[in-house]
């Protein structure tokens, strides 16, 4: 809270021989209790200095305090407790709120670069559950990050190169038909994948193709890269359908295949930094603690990895990046260190820049949500069906609503993001539908119908902003409202701080929690001080739409 800043001014000015503003700013807490107080100074660390029980420190602390910002100073249980003047602090952050708007919570916009690598998926197989929560999570950590001051770039890393597009090759030459893979591409080359590896089992020698059709492309043979081309095109378009209907976009879509030119340069630095090591015909780079990342296989082909490295040093070289962000699922946690590990070897600095930010799986009833044997939940259909029941939710609730259509899509897919950001990235999370739908309960449709609550009360007390018009905020039940408002600023610090976006929505829920319960208690159209109520209303939408809007979600004017 940005009043804690003031009280270890004045703390400081009693304690200055013992402890810094930066000190005390950090002991400084948040009371157990709203009813201890607004911040509490704790004075157990300072018994063995003053030779005192911490109770009397409290008390003498406290009546050397000057705070003009606190009603009361309470020195309790070798607490220091102080009560901050609500009415004055309320209209204060009510104004603030209402002549920043959006950018209320915002930094000043500064130089530094932060790359995010997110969303990533394989070209040919479907957009899994996986890449949802990368392109959720990615996407609201590139909208907090500019919301920071950072120049962000968005990199969508596609899986656009591998071994697997050679048996791809393969696989299509032996049994592809061109007609249904226009049809539906994704489905079909997936099917066309699963039977190569079903084939492969009992005839190995499929591989060797596989491989050699690999190489082929890797060496710009003209017929495989036509093939390779059009299944990415296809790929692509199927994908684009997805960011659309999410309203994600990209800066950069190059993938592993773009970095094809730029290997060769990458290996023959390892080389002569000495770091290349030949293992059993391959080559691998030797990391402390880790497994040795390979390099190279034996028939020359390139890995993951190797296109990791090159896109690290392209993207260093290209951005100038400050940060470097990769959202991709935990299980490739040791890929990211030996990646990392490999750049501090080569002797980049820059490296300390880089950070994997893990997440957990998706679940459906306990187990993960597998596009294996050909068993393809389609993330498509999964979104359509979220907006297919969003829009039935508001027939019931609202069927006089007149852009029901859009709301529902609002509704619909804020929901699914909603689901996934509200919890800590490395927990698993299952999927309901029904569940993240709820109207009631911690959900996005929840946040977004308190936002469009707020939005009706002020069509219907003909609010108009005023900046030269008193607030009169005597009430004390906004306060627990105005003290979530007060911490936005620092909850986006601490998110990004985190690289965790769910500390933006649990203060959402609690925003819209402390607001529903006022406008159980309170009449808030009533004649008397209504400039004033209407306010913190807008004060709420304003900060409720600002925070939904960095998770990536829309908030309608009605629902
Ligand atoms: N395509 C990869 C996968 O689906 C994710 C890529 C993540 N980004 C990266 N630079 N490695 O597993």
């Amino acid at each position: 809270m940005q009043y804690k800043q003031e009280y270890a001014k004045a703390l400081v000015q009693v304690l200055g021989d013992v402890l810094t503003e930066e000190q005390i700013t950090i002991m400084i807490e948040k009371p157990k209790h709203d009813k201890l107080g607004d911040l509490a100074f704790p004075c157990f660390e300072l018994a063995k200095q003053y030779r005192k029980s911490p109770n009397r420190i409290a008390e003498d602390i406290a009546s050397k305090l000057d705070l003009h910002i606190a009603e009361k100073v309470e020195p309790v249980g070798g607490y220091i407790n102080i009560f901050l003047k609500k009415a004055v602090i309320s209209a204060l952050t009510i104004n603030k709120v209402l002549k920043e708007k959006g950018q209320y919570g915002s930094s000043p916009v500064t130089s530094k670069v932060m790359t995010i690598d997110l969303s990533s998926p394989n070209i040919a197989k479907p957009f899994s559950m996986g890449h949802l929560r990368s392109t959720v999570i990615g996407n609201s950590l590139a909208l907090i990050a500019d919301k920071q001051g950072y120049q962000v770039v968005r990199i969508n890393h596609l899986g656009d190169w591998g071994t697997q597009f050679g048996k791809l090759i393969v696989a299509y030459n032996m049994w592809g038909e061109e007609k249904e893979v226009r049809k539906s591409p994704i489905k079909e080359l997936l099917a066309l994948y699963v039977k190569f590896h079903k084939e492969a089992e009992v005839k190995p020698s499929l591989n060797d193709l596989g491989r050699a059709a690999f190489k082929n492309l890797e060496e710009q043979d003209e017929e495989a890269l036509q093939l390779w081309k059009w299944f990415r095109e296809e790929s692509l378009k199927e994908f684009m359908k997805i960011y659309n209907q999410l309203g994600i976009q990209f800066d950069s879509y190059h993938g592993e295949a773009f970095y094809n030119d730029k290997m060769d340069s990458v290996v023959k630095e390892l080389q002569e930094k000495g770091l290349l090591m030949e293992s059993d015909g391959a080559h691998v780079v030797e990391v402390e603690n880790f497994p040795p990342c390979l390099i190279k296989k034996s028939d020359g082909t390139t890995l993951y990895a190797t296109r990791d490295l090159a896109a690290a040093i392209y993207r260093q070289e290209n951005y100038r990046f400050d940060k470097s962000l990769y959202v991709v699922g935990h299980e490739q946690t040791l890929h990211f260190k030996q990646l990392f590990a490999v750049l501090r070897k080569m002797g980049y600095e820059w490296q300390e820049g880089m950070a994997h930010v893990p997440f957990g799986m998706i679940l459906k009833d306990g187990k993960k949500m597998s596009t294996r044997k050909g068993k393809v939940v389609l993330l498509e259909d999964v979104i359509k069906d979220a907006i297919t029941l969003a829009l039935k939710n508001i027939e019931e609730k609202n069927p006089q609503l007149e852009n029901k259509e859009e709301v529902a899509n609002q509704v619909g897919v804020g929901a699914i993001i909603f689901h996934d950001l509200k919890n800590f990235r490395l927990n698993d999370i299952e999927f309901s539908l029904e569940d993240m739908l709820r109207f009631e309960g911690e959900t996005g449709p929840y946040v977004q119908y308190t936002h469009a609550r707020a939005a009706s009360l002020l069509r219907k007390g003909n609010y108009r902003y005023d900046e030269n018009q008193q607030l009169e905020m005597h009430d004390h039940k906004a306060w627990p409202i105005i003290k979530l408002l007060l911490s936005f600023p620092e909850v986006i610090d601490k998110a990004m701080n985190d690289y965790d976006p769910s500390q933006i929505a649990k203060v959402l829920l609690d925003i819209s929690k402390a607001f529903n319960k006022y406008y159980a208690t309170v009449k808030i159209l009533d004649e008397d001080n209504l400039y004033s109520r209407l306010s913190l209303v807008d004060a709420v939408k304003i900060v409720l739409n600002e925070g939904l809007r960095l998770l990536g979600i829309q908030a309608p004017q009605q629902m």
